[in-house]
């Protein structure tokens, strides 16, 4: 069978799923990816795997050729869309790509400062049929970019005092991606994923400790401690700034909204909480990290640039 689908964002969190997902279902695919040496040491060699990188034109040809529909993700690190992002897009458009599904975030549509809402307007501008899954905040934010500071501190520590988050494991926006891509009716679509219920960080702190059997605090500094603390831990400014922005918008109310996409979709439930929080418990277990499946946590290891948006 040849090969009509192409996967970006491997092997991050998101996009390494959905190689799961394709492989699971079975149609080949290929993988275009940043690192071709640690993509195969993280997924495998059995893959079709290409040197793709967003601001490597000369490795468009060989990323797009023959493929019909891709699945899209924009690196945290790529903000400057028009310079960054817009140049593959237009490549794969040229080389036939009928169909691009994209990741995008919970609520774009209101919020045209994010990269997101550019590269929604490109694709819409592109001609290209588009599939937006506008997806909520990750469970994986939990074990990549809080990660240390549960398992080092037995803390949560966020400035969105007690505004729920309608968290999405990232394994059903993946679950979502292969289906899009793999069936027919899911183009000029856009979807937002959601999980099936809207927690706030008390609760989020109480299921882990059940699962963990510790307890785990969380507590809601102001907007300047939380920045300052970070900027203590070694983020960059401009990180911490990105990360207190979308605090400041979950602290505001708006990340809380569920939506009945995934389980309409996928004819299942979204993945709850308790089941992330068991499915992950490695992560956050003292001396537990180098047991971690690899296939679970595909971004441990860069357990701090998850969550820009
Ligand atoms: N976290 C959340 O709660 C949330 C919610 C909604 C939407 N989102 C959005 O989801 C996206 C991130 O998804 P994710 O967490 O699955 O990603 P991720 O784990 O950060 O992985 C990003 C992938 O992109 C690759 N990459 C980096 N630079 C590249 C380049 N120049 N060319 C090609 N590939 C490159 C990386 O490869 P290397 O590792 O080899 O560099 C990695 O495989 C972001 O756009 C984010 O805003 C996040």
């Amino acid at each position: 069978m040849e090969t009509h689908i192409l996967v970006t964002g491997a092997p991050g969190n998101v996009g390494t799923e959905v190689v799961h997902e394709l492989q699971r279902i079975g149609v080949p695919f290929r993988v275009g990816v940043h690192n071709v040496k640690t993509a195969s040491e993280r997924l495998g060699n059995n893959l079709e795997i290409t040197h793709f990188d967003f601001l490597k034109p000369e490795t468009y040809s060989a990323t797009f050729k023959g493929i019909e529909r891709m699945f899209l993700v924009r690196p945290p690190a790529l903000s400057n869309v028009q310079r960054d992002i817009a140049p593959a897009i237009e490549a794969a458009v040229k080389a036939g790509v009928k169909q691009i599904v994209f990741l995008s975030i919970q609520g774009v549509e209101n919020n045209r400062v994010v990269p997101h809402y550019k590269i929604e307007q490109l694709l819409l501008g592109s001609g290209v049929n588009y599939t937006f899954l506008r997806a909520s905040f990750f469970m994986q934010n939990l074990s990549t970019t809080h990660r240390n500071e549960i398992h080092d501190h037995d803390e949560i520590a966020l400035p969105v005092s007690h505004a729920r988050t309608s968290f999405i494991d990232a394994r059903d926006i993946a679950a979502v991606a292969a289906w899009v891509l793999t069936e027919a009716g899911h183009t000029n679509q856009k979807y937002t994923l959601t999980g099936a219920e809207a927690l706030d960080y008390d609760q989020v702190a109480s299921k882990l400790s059940a699962t963990l059997h510790r307890t785990i605090r969380y507590t809601h500094p102001s907007i300047i401690t939380f920045i300052r603390r970070q900027l203590a831990l070694g983020q960059k400014l401009s990180y911490t700034l990105i990360m207190t922005a979308l605090y400041t918008i979950t602290r505001f109310g708006n990340a809380k909204t569920v939506t009945q996409d995934v389980e309409r979709l996928l004819g299942r439930p979204p993945i709850g909480f308790d089941q992330f929080a068991e499915d992950y418990r490695n992560s956050w277990q003292p001396d537990a990290a180098l047991d971690i499946a690899p296939e679970m946590q595909p971004s441990l290891r860069r357990a701090t640039s998850t969550l820009d948006k």
